[in-house]
Order: C-alpha cells, then sequence, then structure tokens
C-alpha cells in the first residue's frame, strides 16, 4: 500500500514518485492550497493538495484529523523560507497526485500533539495516546532493551523456559490474584508473584542457566514505580556462587547501557552492605547521586535532657541521626514546616534543626529550637561529626531506628530533588549481606527480607536458630539511581535448611508440605547449588527512558487503583458464570470498594 514512512523522506528522494499511508496530524487550509501533514509512527511529511489535481483536492477537502489517508505524490523541495529545520523532514514536501480516504475519524477526544491531557483520559484512549510519538518511542526503546537483553542471554547459553501462570502461591510478599477452577469447585489458582519456584525446579531438572521474559501479578498498594502486573526478566543458574551470577548480570546491564545510551557504567559495579547502605542513607537503595548523608549522633546524647532525643538514643532499637543540608540556613520557617510534614508521612513525630549561622560565635552563631537543650560537649559533637559550615542547616530525628531511617532516608532524596543537588549521570551499586528476617513488632514474627528461598549465609548457619535476627543471607540486590532495579540470591538447597527456615518463618510442617511440598520433595532427589536474580523490566525501560511513571512504558498499564479505564476491567461476572464457578458473591463491606493508592 505505501512505498516509504514518513519520516523517512529526505532531500535524496526529490522528484521520486512514492506512495505513503498514515493519520492526519494537521490539515490546514491556505485559501486555494490544503497541507496535510501526515503521521505515521516514523515521523511526519507535509503533502500538499492544489487545485490543479481537483479529484485528489476535493477529497482533501473532506479530510479532517486522524482520517486514515492513502495518497501518492512527487517529493519535491519546500520552496525558500518555508522549510522546518526542526523536522527530518522539514526541507522537502510530497505534491499529492492522488488521494484515498481508508477511514474517517470521528473528532478525538484529544489532539496526539496535546500536552496536559488527564492520564485517566490518556489511558482511557490508550490507543490515541500511543500514537504520540514520545510513547511510540518508548514501545521502541523497551523492544530495543529485551531484545538485547535476550541476545545476552542467548550467548551465554540460557535458555528460555516458559512456566505456568495458573499456579499456587508463590511468596514474594504481596497479596494473590486468585483465579476459581471450575473443574475444581471452591478451588482457586493463583497467578505467580514470580517463576520463583519454578525456575528452582528448572535447576533441578539440570536446566543449568534459564531465562524467561515474564508477567508477574502482585495485588499490592501501587506507587509510580509499582503496577500490579508487570514484567521481570527472571534469571536462575546453577553451579555459581553469587560473585559469579553479579559479575555476569552487571555485565549484562553495562552492555545494554553502552549499547542503547552509549553510557558506559563503572567495571565493576560498587558494593555496598545493607548495614552501611541503612547508616549512611537510611534506605537499602541509596541514589547516590544525592550528596547528602546520615550521621549518627545518639552517643552524644547521654548527657542530654532533652527526652525527645534521650530516650531513643539509650534504646537498642533507637536511633539518633543528624542531616547536614550544605547551605540549608537559607530555607524559610514555612520550608521547614513542610519538611516537618513530610517526614511526619514516615512518622517521624518532628524535625529538629540547627542552622549554622557563624561557627565563629559558638552558641550565639547558631540558631535553633533545641539548642538550649543540648550541652556545649554535644553541640560540639554534632558540629564536629557533620563537618558544618557557616550557612549550612542540620536536621535531626530521634525515634525508633525503622522510623528515623524512613523519615530522613526519604527526606534525604527529597531534598536532593528540591535543592537541585543531583549529580548527574548513572551510579548502579550491588547491596549485599541483607539479614536473613525481619521481626514485624504487629505480627509477632519473623518476615524473611527477600522470601523463604534464600539460602543463609553458610557461616551464620547456626544462627538461623540461636539468633534469626543477626544471620544474614546470601541475596544480592542492584539498585541504580535510588530504584531498586533487580533482587535476587543464592538459594537453600538442602532439604533440612530449607525445612528450619520455614519454621522460623512460623510456617508449621503442615502448612509448608501444603504450599511448597511440592518443593521440598524435589530438594530430596538431586538438587545443584543454584542462585538466580530478578530484574524489574518496567523499571528498567523506565529509567532508561527517563520516564516518570512505570505505566509511560507500558502499553496498557493499569491506574492506581489497579483498573483499567480502556476496557473497564474489573468487572463484573454472570450469574451464570458464578453459578458454574460454585461462587455465591456476599455483599462488598462498604468500606472497601476500590483499592488503596500511594504516589
Ligand atoms: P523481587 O520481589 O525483588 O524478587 O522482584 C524483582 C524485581 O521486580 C521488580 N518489581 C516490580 N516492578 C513493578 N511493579 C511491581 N509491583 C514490582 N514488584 C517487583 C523490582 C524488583 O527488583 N523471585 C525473586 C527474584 C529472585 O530471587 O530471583 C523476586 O521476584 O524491580
Ligand atoms: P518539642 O519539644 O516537641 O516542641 O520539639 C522541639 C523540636 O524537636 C521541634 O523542632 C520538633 O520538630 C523536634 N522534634 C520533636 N520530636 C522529634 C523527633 N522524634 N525527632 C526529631 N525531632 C523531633
Amino acid at each position: 500500500m505505501r512505498s516509504h514512512m514518513c519520516g523517512e523522506l529526505n532531500e535524496a528522494h526529490i522528484d521520486q514518485e512514492i506512495r505513503l499511508c498514515g493519520w492526519v496530524h494537521r490539515r490546514r487550509d491556505h485559501g486555494g492550497v490544503i497541507f496535510i501533514d501526515l503521521r505515521d509512527r516514523s515521523g511526519i511529511t507535509q503533502v500538499v493538495f492544489d487545485p490543479d489535481t481537483p479529484d485528489s483536492f476535493q477529497v482533501a477537502e473532506k479530510v479532517r484529523g486522524e482520517y486514515v489517508l492513502q495518497l501518492a505524490g512527487r517529493v519535491r523541495r519546500r520552496p525558500e523560507g518555508t522549510e522546518n529545520p526542526d523536522m527530518p523532514t522539514g526541507r522537502i514536501e510530497v505534491l499529492g497526485q492522488t488521494l484515498t480516504i481508508l477511514n474517517a475519524a470521528e473528532t478525538p477526544p484529544f489532539q496526539v500533539d496535546e500536552d496536559e491531557i488527564s492520564e485517566e483520559l490518556r489511558l482511557r484512549y490508550r490507543y490515541i495516546d500511543l500514537r504520540r510519538p514520545e510513547m511510540f518511542e518508548r514501545l521502541r526503546l523497551r523492544s530495543e532493551i529485551t531484545r538485547r537483553l535476550r541476545y545476552f542471554l542467548d550467548e551465554q547459553g540460557f535458555l528460555d523456559v516458559e512456566t505456568p501462570m495458573l499456579t499456587k502461591t508463590t511468596p514474594e510478599g504481596a497479596r494473590d490474584y486468585l483465579v476459581p477452577s471450575r473443574t475444581h469447585p471452591g478451588h482457586f489458582f493463583a497467578l505467580p508473584q514470580s517463576p520463583q519456584l519454578f525456575k528452582q525446579l528448572l535447576m533441578m531438572s539440570g536446566i543449568d542457566r534459564y531465562y524467561q521474559i515474564v508477567r508477574c501479578f502482585r495485588d499490592e498498594d501501587l506507587r509510580a514505580d509499582r503496577q500490579p502486573e508487570f514484567t521481570q526478566l527472571d534469571i536462575e543458574t546453577s553451579f555459581h556462587d553469587e560473585d559469579d551470577i553479579m559479575g555476569l548480570m552487571e555485565a549484562m546491564i553495562r552492555e545494554l547501557f553502552a549499547q542503547v545510551l552509549e553510557v558506559a557504567l563503572p567495571d565493576p559495579f560498587p558494593r555496598m552492605t545493607y548495614a552501611e547502605a541503612i547508616r549512611r542513607f537510611g534506605s537499602d537503595k541509596p541514589d547516590l547521586r544525592i550528596p547528602l548523608e546520615l550521621v549518627d549522633v545518639a552517643d552524644l546524647m547521654n548527657e542530654v535532657e532533652f527526652k525527645v532525643f534521650a530516650g531513643p538514643a539509650s534504646d537498642p532499637m533507637g536511633r539518633v541521626a543528624a542531616l547536614r543540608l550544605p547551605q540549608g540556613g537559607a530555607l524559610t520557617r514555612k520550608e521547614i514546616d513542610d519538611y516537618t510534614k513530610f517526614v511526619g508521612r514516615y512518622g517521624a513525630r518532628g524535625l529538629a534543626y540547627i542552622k549554622v549561622n557563624d561557627l565563629a560565635q559558638g552558641r550565639e552563631g547558631l540558631q535553633s529550637p533545641i539548642l538550649k537543650f543540648l550541652p556545649d560537649s554535644a553541640v560540639q559533637g554534632i558540629l564536629e561529626r557533620t563537618g558544618a559550615e557557616n550557612g549550612d542547616l542540620i536536621f535531626f530525628g530521634a525515634d525508633k531506628a525503622t522510623v528515623v531511617n524512613e523519615a530522613l532516608g526519604a527526606l534525604r532524596v527529597r531534598l536532593g530533588h528540591d535543592r537541585g543537588l543531583l549529580e548527574h549521570g548513572w551510579r548502579p551499586l550491588w547491596v549485599v549481606d541483607f539479614p536473613m528476617f525481619e521481626w514485624d513488632e504487629k505480627e509477632g514474627r519473623w518476615f524473611s527480607l527477600h522470601h523463604p528461598f534464600t539460602s543463609p549465609k553458610e557461616e551464620h548457619l547456626e544462627l538461623l536458630e540461636s539468633d534469626p535476627g543477626n544471620c544474614h543471607s546470601r541475596a544480592y540486590d542492584m539498585v541504580l539511581n535510588g530504584t531498586e532495579l533487580g533482587g535476587g540470591s543464592m538459594r537453600i538447597y538442602r532439604p533440612q535448611v530449607q525445612a528450619d527456615v520455614l519454621r522460623i518463618l512460623g510456617v508449621s510442617d503442615e502448612e509448608a508440605r501444603e504450599k511448597f511440598g511440592f518443593l521440598l520433595d524435589a530438594l530430596k532427589y538431586g538438587c545443584p547449588p543454584h542462585g538466580g536474580l530478578a530484574f524489574g523490566l518496567d523499571r528498567l525501560v523506565m529509567l532508561m527512558t527517563g520516564s516518570p511513571s512505570i505505566r509511560d512504558v507500558m502499553a496498557f498499564p493499569k491506574t492506581q487503583t489497579a483498573s483499567c479505564p480502556l476496557t473497564q476491567a474489573p468487572g463484573p461476572a454472570g450469574e451464570r458464570q458464578l453459578r458454574e464457578l460454585g461462587i455465591r458473591l456476599r455483599k462488598p463491606p462498604a468500606a472497601e470498594t476500590g483499592g488503596e493508592a500511594a504516589e
């Protein structure tokens, strides 16, 4: 139907007869001459119809925005003064000879080149939204990224193996999406939160090197970088240790960045322990582009009478930390109040601060609501340890360590963005040496930090029972500019260790058999040492395309309440369908309509 794509025409095509197909991006009537900007995925070409070709001119008069056209014409140089250097095709135009309307279009709900369209509208008419060149470019880059990742893994001898979508629960820490079984009334499949158990079984099958680009489903609170269904690049290997796996994975990411973005990432990626990341940045996915760090000051607070600080300072679960903001003395009262509100979202009960006006003047040169509570030695210690200079501001967090870490960790990122402190470039990092478990106060039990199939460190095996809180795992996360790109671990491959870990997690033998009996059995029939990792593919594409939201790199994403404005999914099921499935609905409690959302 066409000889060329709209965006590929240039001066080399002058005087050629060509045929194009595409959408009407814009139509302009210039008294006797009609200009049509014709668009396809490659770009836009200007086509001119004049009354000398009356047949096509008459058709061109009828054409409106987003009509689908086929036309033939001759490429010519644009008259002098009418070139558009901003357009790749801006030096030429097509003099239209024949024109066919392949399909008319109603006035679209928004213009393809319109800014500031609400996301609800964009998602409802996603097929129009995807006509926008930046959306196409994101999908194109995504396709290129997956192609190159596949190529790398294929070259390395990895096998692409598919695993079931209708399966049993895989514990990755979210709620499952359930699918009722018609043939087994009262029974349900779970959609996989990840292929974790299947990829481990494949290692037991001797597949040796597995990968899959695979959809995962998690019913959890959504954020800008989370979707209920998302894609993992999922990987597993046998007979390698964590250094081999991390080495191969970072080589893959380095190659990808070099090929797609012409960016040279560091070789090797730096590594940081979980403990150091939390201590310095309050987060296990620190954005290293932000030159701000938390500093512990609890030991300076021994003599302090201010309960807000003294309490957490003497509590083994507490933390008192300072965060110096260079030149933060310029912050207004209102800005400090806003930051106080901001940390409140993370449970912080206040945000103490010291403004450093003039160090030479001692206490007189400082300004702070808490200064009166602090003895000279504490003040001196704080100034030295934070490296404070005139004009700086020092924030403080004092509370349970988890609260201080979350609050000051988030404040650090927020200040980095608000104050324009972000350094340019890409700062990848491995976070290693995670604790196996974290204690959940509310539930009064241990949870896996990664998942229950992650191996403890060999030298920590004896801590499993005696001191689970200090037992570290063989897990590793790849972090890039403050985003957790991927996570993985060496797995448990001995049945006894797996049983011990499940017991510590409070999973009874009976429940373990019922949920993971197949895995526990498989471990007995010749399981190689193995490990792997999964990347969040959408997050990777989001970072590489510089997109503000994960939704911008998915063709048909869900909203923040896990629904689809385009298809109106989820929807009610018919009476007959429900009967076949043996399901009778309860009235939903009024409070439970819709979902939770947090940005
Ligand atoms: P994990 O749960 O860390 O590990 O997931 C791996 C990566 O998947 C991405 N990710 C998400 N992306 C978008 N939306 C979500 N809701 C979402 N949840 C996770 C993240 C994350 O780093 N089976 C293990 C991997 C392994 O041990 O090999 C797993 O799923 O980028
Ligand atoms: P108050 O004595 O409650 O008025 O608090 C004095 C200062 O300490 C104020 O600037 C509060 O914002 C701050 N503050 C109170 N609680 C905390 C806390 N847990 N961590 C850090 N600062 C706090």
